[in-house]
This record gives C-alpha cells, sequence and structure tokens, in this order.
C-alpha cells in the first residue's frame, strides 16, 4: 500500500505511523519546576542523537510539564523503563494536576541525583542526569508547531552495578521496555540479542 500523509488516504482505522517507527525507546523523564514540584512522565518520541558528547531528546505534544519544568530549572533526568516497571511507567502518564508528584502516585522512590535537582526513580537500573540545551519547535509544511522537541546534554550517568558484568553492560538483562504503535510494546530480552561486526571502514 501506499498513502500521503497530507491525505491521510491509508485506509486504516488508525494512523500506522507510530507501529512503524517501532519499537521506539523511552525517555522516562524526570523534572523539577522553579518551585520545586516533581513531575515524572514517559516519552516515547525520544533518542539519544549523538554521543560525543552525550545528547537525548524528547518531543512534546504541546508545551507539557516536563518541556515547562526542564526549561524553567534547565535540568531533567531520563530513567529507563524496565519491563518490571511497565505498570508503573504507564501509570505515571496519567494526567495529574500540575505539583501532584507522579512518582508518589505510581508508588516509586525518588532517589536524590548528584548533578542536577529532579531527582531519579530509584527502582530504574539507568538514570541519565541532563542539563537542558534548547527547545525547538517543530514546524510542519503546513500550520504551527503542535510538538516542542527538547534537547539535553547528559552530564551523569547511574547504572545498577548488577547490570555491569566482566565491564560491559548487560542490557537485556535490564529488560527495556519499548513502544510501539497502538497499545503495543516490546522488551528486549537476552534471547532477541544479535551481535554483527561493521565492515571495514564502515
Ligand atoms: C509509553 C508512553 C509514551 C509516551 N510518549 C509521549 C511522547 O513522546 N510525547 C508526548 O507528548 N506524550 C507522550 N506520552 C504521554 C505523556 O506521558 C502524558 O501526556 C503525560 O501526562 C505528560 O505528562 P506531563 O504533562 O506531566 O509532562 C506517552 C505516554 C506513554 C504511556
Amino acid at each position: 500500500m501506499f498513502y500521503e500523509t497530507a491525505k491521510n488516504d491509508h485506509g486504516l482505522p488508525h494512523n500506522p505511523f507510530k507501529a512503524l517507527i517501532a519499537p521506539r525507546p523511552i525517555g522516562w523523564i524526570t523534572t523539577m519546576s522553579a518551585r520545586g514540584e516533581v513531575n515524572l512522565s514517559p516519552y516515547s518520541f525520544f533518542n539519544a542523537v549523538s554521543d560525543r558528547p552525550d545528547i537525548v531528546a524528547f518531543s512534546s505534544d504541546g508545551y507539557k510539564d516536563a518541556v515547562t519544568f526542564a526549561e524553567e530549572t534547565r535540568e531533567f533526568v531520563c530513567n529507563l523503563a524496565t519491563y518490571e516497571l511497565k505498570e508503573a511507567m504507564n501509570a505515571t502518564s496519567a494526567p495529574l494536576p500540575r505539583g501532584e508528584s507522579e512518582l508518589d502516585f505510581a508508588g516509586l522512590t525518588p532517589a536524590p541525583s548528584r548533578l542536577v535537582k529532579p531527582p531519579r526513580v530509584a527502582e530504574s537500573p539507568v538514570a541519565l542526569e541532563c542539563k537542558w540545551l534548547k527547545t525547538i519547535a517543530l514546524e510542519p509544511l503546513q500550520g504551527p508547531a503542535r510538538y516542542h522537541l527538547v534537547l539535553g546534554e547528559v552530564v551523569g550517568v547511574h547504572i545498577d552495578d548488577r547490570f555491569i558484568v566482566d565491564g560491559y553492560v548487560d542490557t537485556a538483562a535490564m529488560r527495556p521496555i519499548a513502544r510501539a504503535g497502538y497499545r503495543d510494546y516490546f522488551v528486549a530480552t537476552p534471547e532477541t540479542r544479535f551481535s554483527m561486526t561493521r565492515p571495514a571502514g564502515g
């Protein structure tokens, strides 16, 4: 099949876009407002976009609290959502009133970060402490921007030592979850891992 996005003429019950760019990693973002309110919410328009230095990005449909807070205090934390934490991760996407902590709501424990003020999720095996770099309004071909892309540089990294084996991070053992389309998710496991060596010069 072929469809034109401007015409939305796919004829399917739902727009398939998010089922095609999948699975997407989930940035489980902690932020803090200037007044000290803590926010935690998942973003699957999320990825690493540079590694020298380490830079991550997440994109918000409108100016959600995570964007507002990240801009206010110029800091955020990306926690890793795992299979074990999937229900808690989902719970933190609930639209709570501003100032009500999603960590409490989801039964999660805040742990202090080292270099930034927003706490990390103690139950999560990985947390990236980030300094906000910029927010980019994603202006489409037609009309005003709806999504806003937040870029942050990673300044500190927490890794649960249980997942460091012989000097390597055992990603699959952490069972990270990733978002697909509709209500679907995927989980990375040791059985689905494979390795390849790049061609010379590649
Ligand atoms: C797995 C998952 C991924 C999500 N990804 C995004 C996303 O990429 N962008 C977005 O705007 N909302 C996304 N959402 C919805 C937000 O998490 C939700 O709107 C949340 O309430 C935003 O909270 P905030 O306004 O406190 O930042 C996602 C929800 C779930 C469960």
